[in-house]
């Protein structure tokens, strides 16, 4: 199966900081990956060169197979790659729908916006996501919706966005257990429309919940790849990250 996105031993230097050191990675279809490490571990680094924000100095990109070159944020996006900061990409004040279509809205030919059917597709991609609240409508404002709806809303936005793989940075960092759980349900039904998701985490107990796979980056470098079905428990996971940086 060819993965939609691989990193090839990236290296990314800032000034005398060797943030990235010949890192690889990929992420198949339909798989949850799950990227974890300590602070400064480059993690950020890893994402922003994956979606175009950083070059990298050495090392290639490919999607699809493909290698790319002059890669750049519009062309990741382009090519179906999409990332959720927390809570930094909505606009409280606005609605769903709005936060939803925001800059790619549905028009008539004389620029007036296609309200209607805007609000059937939003409804229509919250349900498909997970939505479950009666409560909760395409019209409502996000700043009525809890932190895990927010991003339930945001993974909306990227669906539309034609998203193939969607890149989560943090997206359970400050949320309650039960707004944990909404996110996890959203993320499971990316997967199980056959998309992709890369699942950056500080806590390891969300992030083992909800992987396949895990990266283990440390100071730049990745040290792990490794399966959930042979990881038992995300204690073992713990041990193993603590025992590399140990010993790295
Ligand atoms: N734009 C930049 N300029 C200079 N140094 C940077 C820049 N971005 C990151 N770094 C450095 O690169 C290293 C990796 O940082 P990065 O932000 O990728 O880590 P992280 O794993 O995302 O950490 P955290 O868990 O704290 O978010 C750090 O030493 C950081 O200071
Ligand atoms: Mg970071």
């Amino acid at each position: 199966m060819q993965p939609i996105i691989e990193l090839e031993k990236v290296t990314k230097r800032f000034g005398g900081i060797t943030a990235l050191n010949n890192a690889s990675l990929k992420v198949n279809k339909g798989e949850v990956v799950g990227l974890i490490g300590d602070n400064g571990a480059g993690k950020s680094t890893l994402i922003k060169t994956l979606v175009g924000v950083h070059n990298p100095d050495d090392g290639d990109i490919k999607i699809r197979g493909d290698k790319v070159n002059n890669w750049n944020a519009l062309k990741a996006r382009e090519a179906g790659i999409e990332t959720v900061f927390q809570d930094r990409a909505l606009c409280p004040q606005q609605s769903i729908v709005w936060n939803i279509f925001m800059g790619k809205e549905l028009k008539y030919p004389f620029g007036f916006i296609r309200d209607k059917e805007q609000i059937t597709e939003a409804n229509r991609l919250i349900r498909e996501i997970g939505f479950t609240s009666k409560l909760i409508n395409a019209e409502s404002p996000v700043g009525n919706l809890s932190g895990g709806e927010r991003q339930g809303v945001a993974i909306a936005r990227a669906i539309y966005n034609n998203a193939e793989l969607i890149i989560l940075d943090e997206p359970t960092n400050n949320l309650s257990l039960n707004e944990t759980q909404k996110v996890f349900d959203f993320v499971l039904n990316v997967k199980k429309s056959n998309r992709s998701v890369l699942f950056i985490g500080h806590n390891i107990y969300h992030v083992y919940d909800i992987s396949d796979r895990f990266v283990i980056l440390d100071r730049g470098e990745v040290v792990h790849h490794l399966d959930k079905e042979n990881i038992q428990s995300p204690e073992e996971l713990m041990k193993i990250m603590r025992d590399t940086i140990k010993s790295h």
